[in-house]
């Protein structure tokens, strides 16, 4: 059987971090690997998406052709990919001039049938360097919440998309300078002459996931409208029309394309021309698309939309999306340094630790969030203890013993046939789950077999069987080995360079004969000949574990009033950046208020908030006390901005929750000669640590002398 699988093509504008490989690419190789072991013949495509003004705005920066950033890009990608066995048949370029020349026969199919209508259009134009500018050249006030750097396309800080006609003093990004608007001319595609098929079409999508078909109806709720197709920009596929010359093709019109440009290339490369025709014509073909849930409008409107309007093409059988993996609960952001690239995590974690745990933690069913404190968690616990170790007990049990296995039908028993029915229906569950694309669930019926292997190597205890019943034994380890094959050839869409280190070891005859096939998960004909080996895994020790509890911050006092009831006390209220605090500090003695307002401050954070003679108190302010002098901590630069935290050693705050004042003391903050100058610093896990933010360590204002406490 043949299938089709397009992944979206991902912008050539900056590594990819684990969000990408949990949304779109992880699902679809286990998907593509697990067709292939039932023998499917799948041509699996995806590439670089070239064009789009991101791109270009990158290479403004660097000063620089936006082909040398997306040519750079290209090559990050398609070594990630690579590192994490992601094999797509076909990693294609948008710039490669077979797509261009597919997007030209797309494009001019739909001109001649009357589907691409000019309209004049009001557009923003940058007269400093006389061309029209992309909305996310303009930025301006947002008309909606006053935010000074809204896009021309959509405003960051509440959200709403504008129209760059809405900003208020609006300006150009590379300038400065304020734009005008003027006229100009598109091509707009007829969307809503596909509306009545395109619904009869999304009726029978009935088995489609509910996220999809969300989005998907809203969309069309709101009305589907003709769409501009071509921009004034000079970076894009060019528009084959005449008066069209300065104008180049909407890259998401185009990127689409690249899915059959993709598998033309490809055919070409492969020396079969006409290889990826059956894919799209015959309609008993599947195609599948993998991607992320902002992609979907495009793929279940916009390019069946392109593919009825083409005519004779297939079109998307299943459009599957996953949701967001998140870093923190933030989206990860090379430029805004949230996360780690999948590149940076791959020096650290071995490949098919890295899938185990995305593949564990796929954002299928809601937004889900990546940590290498879980990653190493869950590889050690769940990957390692409860698998790899099976498998290693089993195989060396089997070489140490020198038993030969062998099935032997007549003495099978209870538990024997338990576990073999369990076999069967986890695999049985598992390639349902496979090809329903529901992979966290295919992985929960591996990880089940798994526990209920390990039940029934354990009570079948071997070592003992060994001396009083031989032949149960090497009936019994044979069903053992049996096991971990299945176990391993399940895994193999999962982590397929282990488990085919894993087959190997177990000696399977099948595996030898055949390599990886589905065939594996079955008994019949199953023959083992283990050999010596190390555990398939090293268990991950790669978090050393942080322990500064304190959530120390800069904070920067801005009102200082009396208590009005303790004469010893101030409530003071001190700004820490994105919000203010009011604490209760005992320095009435030692300070004025004209001293004290505008210092900065260290602040803790995670104080358990306490009322003090009837004032609430929100957080601690530091002060060195050596007996003689009170003095408060300083920070050695004063540019430091309130709200910036504050490290103890390298360490930050690990993010351990709230603490109350005896908790505090055994951070055991004092002073401390520190480079013959005083220093505040910390004790944790026995070691002298130096309070730090932005590079510049403490001391107090006045001065204390050594050993002084902090508190
Ligand atoms: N580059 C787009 C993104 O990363 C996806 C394009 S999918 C395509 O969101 F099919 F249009 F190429
Ligand atoms: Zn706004």
């Amino acid at each position: 059987m043949k299938i089709l699988v397009n992944c979206a093509l991902p912008y050539a504008n900056g590594p990819l971090h684990p969000g990408h490989i949990a949304g779109a690419y992880l699902n679809a190789d286990i998907f593509v690997r697990y067709q292939r072991m039932r023998g499917n013949n799948v041509l699996f495509v995806s590439g670089s998406d070239e064009h789009g003004t991101p791109i270009t705005i990158t290479a403004e920066k660097e000063k620089v052709d936006p082909y040398v950033i997306s040519s750079r890009f290209h090559e990050e990608h398609l070594e990630t990919f690579r590192n994490l066995d992601i094999n797509f048949d076909i990693f294609s370029r948008t710039t490669y001039p077979e797509h261009s020349e597919t997007v030209k026969e797309f494009f001019m199919h739909f001109y001649r049938n009357g589907l691409l209508k000019e309209r004049m259009m009001v557009s923003p134009f940058c007269p400093t360097d006389g061309r029209f500018m992309p909305d996310r050249y303009i930025e301006g006030t947002c008309p909606y919440c006053g935010y000074t750097q809204a896009r021309g396309d959509q405003c960051d800080n509440c959200g709403r998309t504008l129209d760059p006609q809405e900003l208020i003093e609006p300006r150009c990004i590379l300038h400065g300078t304020p734009p005008e608007f003027r006229e100009t001319k598109h091509l707009f595609f007829q969307l809503e002459e596909f509306q009545d098929q395109l619904l009869e079409w999304l009726d029978t999508k009935t088995f489609w996931k509910p996220n999809v078909m969300a989005f998907t109806r809203n969309f069309i709720k709101s009305g589907l409208k003709e769409r501009p197709i071509t921009r004034d920009i000079g970076w894009g596929v060019r528009v084959p029309v005449e008066g069209y010359e300065d104008k180049r093709i909407y890259v998401w019109f185009e990127a689409l394309i690249g899915y059959v440009s993709g598998a033309r290339i490809y055919s070409r490369e492969t020396g079969q021309d006409d290889y990826w025709k059956d894919f799209y014509f015959n309609p008993e073909v599947k195609n599948y698309y993998f991607m992320g849930k902002d992609n979907i409008p495009f793929h279940t409107i916009i390019w069946p939309a392109m593919l009825m309007a083409m005519g004779k093409y297939n079109l998307p059988y299943l459009v599957t999306a996953n949701e967001y993996m998140n870093f923190k609960g933030l989206k990860f952001s090379k430029s805004r340094g949230i996360g780690y690239t999948v590149n940076e995590i791959l020096k650290l974690v071995d490949r098919d630790y890295v899938r185990f745990y995305l593949a564990f933690n796929l954002p299928e069913g809601g937004d889900s969030d990546f940590s290498l404190e879980d990653l190493q968690n869950r590889v050690n616990t769940e990957l390692i203890d409860k698998y790899g170790n099976l498998v290693h007990r089993i195989t060396s049990f089997v070489v140490n013993s020198q038993i030969v296995p062998e099935f032997n039908v007549e003495i099978m028993d209870e538990t024997d046939r338990t576990i073999l029915s369990q076999a069967a229906d986890a695999a049985a569950n598992f390639s349902h789950h496979v090809e329903a694309v529901e992979i966290k669930k295919a992985l929960s019926s591996w990880l089940e077999l798994v526990r209920q292997s390990n039940s029934y190597f354990n009570d079948s205890a071997p070592w003992t069987l060994k001396k009083t019943d031989p032949k149960r034994c090497s009936h019994k380890l044979h069903i053992s080995l049996y096991l971990i094959q299945a176990l391993s050839a399940m895994a193999y869409p999962f982590i397929p360079s282990s488990s085919v280190g894993m087959l190997t070891t177990m000696g399977s005859k099948k595996f030898r004969e055949n390599g990886i096939n589905w065939d594996l998960t079955e008994l019949a004909g199953s023959e083992f000949t283990p050999v010596k080996s190390d555990p398939p895994f090293r268990k991950l020790d790669i978090i050393k574990g942080n322990p500064n509890f304190l959530d120390l911050k800069i904070g920067e006092i801005v009102d200082v009033k009396n208590h009005p009831s303790a004469d010893r006390l101030y409530i003071i209220r001190v700004n820490m950046g994105y919000r203010s605090a009011q604490v209760v500090a005992g320095l009435r003695q030692h300070y004025s208020p004209d001293q004290l307002l505008g210092r900065k401050i260290i602040i803790v954070d995670n104080l358990k908030w306490s009322k003090i003679r009837g004032e609430e108190s929100q957080g601690m302010l530091l002060a060195a006390d050596d007996g003689k002098t009170v003095s408060l901590l300083s920070p050695g630069d004063t540019a430091v901005k309130p709200g910036t935290p504050v490290k103890i050693g390298d360490y930050e705050y690990n993010t351990s929750g709230k603490i109350d004042i005896d908790k505090l003391k055994e951070a055991k903050l004092h002073i401390e000669e520190v480079d013959g100058t005083r220093r505040a610093v910390a004790v944790l896990d026995n070691e002298i640590l130096p309070l730090n933010a932005s590079g510049a360590l403490f001391s107090s204002y006045e001065e204390v002398s050594s050993g002084a406490t902090v508190r």
